[in-house]
């Protein structure tokens, strides 16, 4: 592990409640309490607009990993502003994760994955040394993105994702669990936003469930979203009627 958690500090000039991003229930308890990192891979579950992103793009700059996704120890990963909650986000760090930070930009190793920016980022850095070998213009989407995250798997890291279901078929979903669990057991941590009720699952894996409530751990059986799916998959009139005319 790398970060067990992560809070907001009083300091002299304490940021604003009533603005965003403090408005988020999620963002604004850190201002109280912080939210703590217990397992290698940790899932932020909740629905739109709950602030899944605004928190994995926090972390992500307060870690030094550009937050339009990439991999640490990049050059332009440092020259651009950052959020508002990446500026005051506090990690607490382990003792591997505070080396790795001091140690300077180069040693750091860590991603961002983005499903919204990755394909074209990684278009644009595919052969560059450090990235990946093949050329990704060559492979679906969803083949892609499984390449970049099976060539991470070299150095173990702070992975951190944002909706990484987004490109997968269910199939890949299930590579996806498969490689998460590797990442975790080479001694990398994974931070990862998901509506996924298939990488939900991971075996050892924490959930935060966040919401107008703020954030608490939860089982993947007792997940909103798993009860929806369940019930959606086994009668998906029940709740197209609601929307759909006769
Ligand atoms: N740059 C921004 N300025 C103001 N509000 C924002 C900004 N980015 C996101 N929001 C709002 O913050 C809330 C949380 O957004 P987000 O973290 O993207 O949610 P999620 O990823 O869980 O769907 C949403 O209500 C969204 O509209
Ligand atoms: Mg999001």
């Amino acid at each position: 592990m790398f970060v067990q958690g992560i809070d907001i500090p009083e300091g002299l000039d304490p940021p604003d409640p009533n603005v965003w991003p403090y408005t988020v229930p999620a963002v604004g308890r850190l201002l109280a309490e912080p939210l703590e990192f217990r397992a290698p891979v940790t899932f932020l579950v909740g629905e739109n607009g709950s602030g899944k992103s605004t928190l994995v793009e926090g972390i992500a700059e307060a870690y030094g990993l550009d937050a339009r996704g990439g991999r640490a120890g990049r050059k332009y990963a440092n020259n651009r502003p950052k959020t508002p909650l990446g500026e005051r986000l506090r990690l607490d760090l382990t003792a591997r994760g505070a080396r790795q930070l001091s140690s300077g930009r180069r040693a750091r190793t860590g991603y961002f994955l983005r499903a919204e920016t990755t394909f074209g980022f990684a278009e644009a850095v595919s052969g560059m040394h450090g990235y990946w070998e093949e050329n990704l213009s060559e492979h679906s989407h969803g083949e892609g993105f499984l390449i970049i995250l099976q060539s991470m798997l070299d150095k173990p890291g702070l992975y951190l994702m944002d909706e990484p279901e987004a490109a997968l078929s269910f199939m890949s979903c299930l590579r996806l669990v498969g490689l998460m669990h590797d990442l975790a057991e080479s001694g990398s941590q994974i931070i990862c936003a998901t509506h996924s009720p298939i990488l939900s699952a991971t075996p050892g894996a924490d959930i935060i469930e966040v919401g107008d409530h703020g954030a608490r751990r939860t089982k993947w059986d007792e997940l909103e979203m798993v009860d929806h799916w369940r019930r959606y998959l086994s009668d998906p009139g029940r709740y197209l009627r609601h929307l759909i005319d006769a």
